[in-house]
This record gives C-alpha cells, sequence and structure tokens, in this order.
C-alpha cells in the first residue's frame, strides 16, 4: 500500500531539496521538516490501548501506544529521518542498517547491523529517504523480516514507482509512506527528477 503525503509546506521543501543550487545545510534543514511529515504519517496506523489519566478535575480515559516501534534508517541518507522520527516518537528504540548500492550492478552490500529485537509486538519503520530500485529497501525488509518483524512500514521522501513495484510485489504487507511518487529510474538507477544523491547532498560528500 502507498501513502503520499500531501501538504503544501512538505510540496515547498520537496521543491527545496529538489533544487541543485540548494546547499547541504538548506537541505538537511528541509528534509528534516519533510521528515517529520512523512514520520507522523507512517506513524498513522499504530494500535493504541486505552488508559484511564487523572486531570487536575477528574479521570478520563487517555491512550498509550500498544506496541514497540522500532525505526531503522538504512545508512547513510535515512539518517536524515531519524531525528524527526524521534521528534515524533521520543521513546521510538532504534536500529541501523548499513548498505551501500554498487554504482554499476545497483545492488546493495550490507556493511552494518545492529537492530533492536524483533517480534510481533514490535511495528517497524525502516527510514530512507530514496526509494529507487528497491534493491536497498527489499533488503533491509528481507533482514528484518527474517529477524522477526512483522509489521513494516517504508518511510520516503522520494519514491520511484520501479522500487514501489519491487516492494509491493515482494512484501504486500508493508506500507510504504512517501512525500513524493516521482515518474521514473535513468539509465544509472537515478530517479527522475528526483534529487541527486541523498547521502552525497545531506553530508556535502558529492
Ligand atoms: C541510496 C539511497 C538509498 C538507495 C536507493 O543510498 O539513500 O539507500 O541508494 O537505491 P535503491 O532503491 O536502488 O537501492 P546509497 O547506496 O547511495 O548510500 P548512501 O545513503 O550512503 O549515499
Amino acid at each position: 500500500m502507498l501513502i503520499v503525503v500531501e501538504h503544501p509546506l512538505c510540496a515547498c521543501d520537496l521543491t527545496v531539496v529538489r533544487d541543485r543550487r540548494t546547499d547541504s545545510a538548506l537541505f538537511r534543514g528541509a528534509m528534516h521538516r519533510i521528515g517529520m511529515h512523512v514520520c507522523l504519517a507512517a506513524t498513522q496506523h499504530l494500535a493504541l490501548e486505552p488508559i484511564t489519566v487523572s486531570t487536575p478535575l477528574e479521570e478520563t480515559t487517555g491512550y498509550k501506544l500498544a506496541r514497540r516501534v522500532v525505526a531503522v534508517p538504512i545508512l547513510r541518507a535515512g539518517l536524515m529521518f531519524l531525528e524527526p522520527m524521534i521528534h515524533v516518537l521520543p521513546t521510538v528504540e532504534v536500529g541501523f542498517i548499513g548498505l551501500r548500492r554498487d554504482e554499476e550492478t545497483l545492488q546493495p552490500t550490507e556493511y552494518y547491523w545492529k537492530v533492536p529485537p524483533l517480534d510481533e509486538n514490535a511495528s517497524v519503520v525502516v527510514l530512507d529517504p530514496m526509494l529507487a530500485t528497491g534493491g536497498s529497501a527489499a533488503w533491509a525488509i528481507e533482514r528484518l523480516v527474517a529477524a522477526g518483524a512483522r509489521d513494516v512500514t517504508l518511510a520516503c521522501a522520494i519514491a520511484a514507482p520501479e522500487g514501489i513495484e519491487r516492494i509491493e510485489t515482494a512484501f504486500p504487507d508493508v506500507r510504504i509512506v512517501a512525500a513524493a511518487l516521482d515518474r521514473q529510474l535513468d539509465e544509472h538507477g537515478f530517479i527522475l527528477p528526483g534529487l541527486g544523491d541523498a547521502g552525497d547532498r545531506s553530508f556535502a560528500t558529492v
């Protein structure tokens, strides 16, 4: 299931990150704000448990999350969404997956894995601003499911139709939340119109 976040402020910030003239400081700020919208939408489905709360005046019904939430940024660009996720959900547990996409083969290679224990009582939100071929996200989701994840949401800034199709085919139960659905991939696996390389632009590595 694909959910595209629609918000005028998000549309303006997407324009900032798409603009080739945007430097890394402005890029990070805009990506952070996009992340706030995406992380809110990626946690919209979370189940609640009713609890009793005493206001200064009387008792009433309040709520708490029914399950743990584990956010898993895919390094490096996924780090751009980690702070927004912690802002919207301060108690979130955090895992990390390091993946590098080979520029020739477009295949991901894993170089880091550290994720809290996963089971049916954890909702997992994978953070990666870019869903291109879907190879990195598919790798991460497969590893997370093998580790016990049952409820998985993928939170992106920009998604290409090719990546969406790949994830929807391989993992029909995974929710994909994106701020924009772009047109296609180019011959190098870059999203069009896209924003270039999110990792390099975030960290000024070029
Ligand atoms: C980019 C991007 C995604 C992945 C998307 O990361 O941040 O993780 O590629 O491509 P895919 O859908 O075709 O797998 P990259 O491997 O360039 O690493 P980086 O974040 O460290 O720059």
